[in-house]
């Protein structure tokens, strides 16, 4: 039987994934209501969201998940029976000049997340419940030329952010064995899509190569990563929340590896077509830089699990979704204007390779 929520609280709902996953979502499950905690951080913007204004099913709370009492009230108030948890500080870089902010969200937050949960859900309110924890395949460490990180792979993080998401996750696990609370873990590989902030690889290619920018690499361009598409992920959890065992771990990934030089070589092609350039003249941006502290060599899922038990597999091809991609960031323009002032110039000036934007 799979579990059919009624009411879901979704924290982080302003950012990439999570708006993505509450269009996904809201838009195959009507009736369902969708609360969107977001604190607004630089990584949270209301914008990602406009097309649901007026929608009767969503509604959005600014206030933070380290906020004990809001938490209560909207898990009481809404009669929530699952909590989808992408809220988190995300960006690796920010994480080495300042993992605080990292440890307060991502470990302490998603405690205070929890433990509210757990009275709710001890509470007797709503008939079921669940917990679902978003998190990264960057909990399993770092990977040789070979080799999957499967759910049984021993968490080894590196850098403060991914061992921020491992000590979130473990408290996750422990709110299962110790209380028997139904949670879920899902551990993804990189997503790329539309509404990514143009501080991660991809984005930052796009926005720079327009704006004839430098694209920085790090080190010597050989590390890898999987992509996956925001959409396809956005189904995966959908999937997991509904139809996952309580207790679950599952990995999501696209089975796509890319060494960054290869997605560097591969964006700045597309877009001398797009943009009318000669070919090889994005290309010629590509500057080597300082290589990021800790940097880990490559990443690589075995998300055979959750196909064998859930039938999930990736939707989009990755010629298809780089492209639609790249194509949505010359249509909206407007957005990427407008999360790239402020603070973001500011922070940037003096980041690993510098002068990203
Ligand atoms: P993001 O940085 O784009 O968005 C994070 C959101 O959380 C923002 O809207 C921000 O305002 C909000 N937030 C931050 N601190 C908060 C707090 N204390 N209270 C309430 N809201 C807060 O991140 P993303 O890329 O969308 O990632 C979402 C989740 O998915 C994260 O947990 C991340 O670890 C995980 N993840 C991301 C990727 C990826 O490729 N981006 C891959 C695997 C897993
Ligand atoms: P990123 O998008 O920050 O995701 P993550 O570190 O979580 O995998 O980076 C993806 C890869 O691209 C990673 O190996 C670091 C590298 N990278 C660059 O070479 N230059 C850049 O400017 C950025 C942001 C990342």
């Amino acid at each position: 039987m799979p579990f059919l929520p009624t009411s879901i609280l979704v924290t982080g709902g302003a950012g990439f994934i999570g708006s993505n996953f509450i269009h996904s979502f809201i838009a195959g499950n009507p009736g369902c209501r969708v609360s969107n905690l977001d604190c607004l951080t630089y990584a949270g913007n209301l914008k990602n969201l406009t097309a649901l204004e007026g929608n009767p099913d969503y509604h959005f709370i600014k206030g933070d998940i380290g906020d004990a009492t809001l938490v209560g009230k909207v898990l009481a108030g809404q009669r929530v029976d699952a909590v989808v948890h992408f809220a988190a500080e995300s960006h690796v870089d920010r994480s080495i000049t300042g993992p605080e902010i990292f440890v307060r969200t991502n470990v302490l937050g998603t405690q205070i997340l929890l433990e509210e949960s757990r009275k709710h859900w001890l509470s007797g309110a709503v008939a079921d419940f669940r917990f679902l924890q978003i998190s990264t395949d960057e909990v399993y460490g770092s990977l040789g030329d070979t080799g999957y990180f499967t759910e049984e792979t021993p968490l080894a993080a590196n850098s403060p952010y991914s061992a921020s998401k491992a000590g979130a996750d473990l408290l996750v696990r422990a709110y299962h064995e110790t209380f028997g609370m139904p949670t879920l873990n899902t551990r993804c590989s990189n997503n790329y899509g539309p509404y990514h902030f143009p501080e991660k690889l991809i984005p930052l290619l796009i926005h720079n190569i327009i704006n004839k920018k430098p694209l920085p690499v790090y080190g010597d361009g050989l590390n890898i990563r999987d992509w996956l598409h925001v959409r396809d992920h956005a189904v995966a959890i959908e999937t997991v929340l509904k139809k996952a065992k309580p207790g679950s771990v599952y990995n999501i990934g696209g089975n796509n590896e890319w060494k960054n030089i290869d997605i560097v070589n591969l964006v700045c092609d597309l877009l001398d077509d797009r943009l009318g350039r000669a070919r090889g003249e994005n290309r010629s941006l590509t500057a080597f830089v300082k290589d990021r502290p800790g940097h880990d060599r490559r990443y690589a899922i075995d998300a055979s699990r959750l196909k064998a038990d859930l039938d999930w597999s990736p939707a989009y091809t990755f010629e298809q979704g780089i492209a639609e991609t790249i194509d949505w960031y010359l249509a909206n323009q407007e957005w990427v204007a407008e999360v790239t002032s402020g603070a973001y110039r500011e922070y940037y000036q003096g980041q690993y390779g510098g002068g990203a934007v």
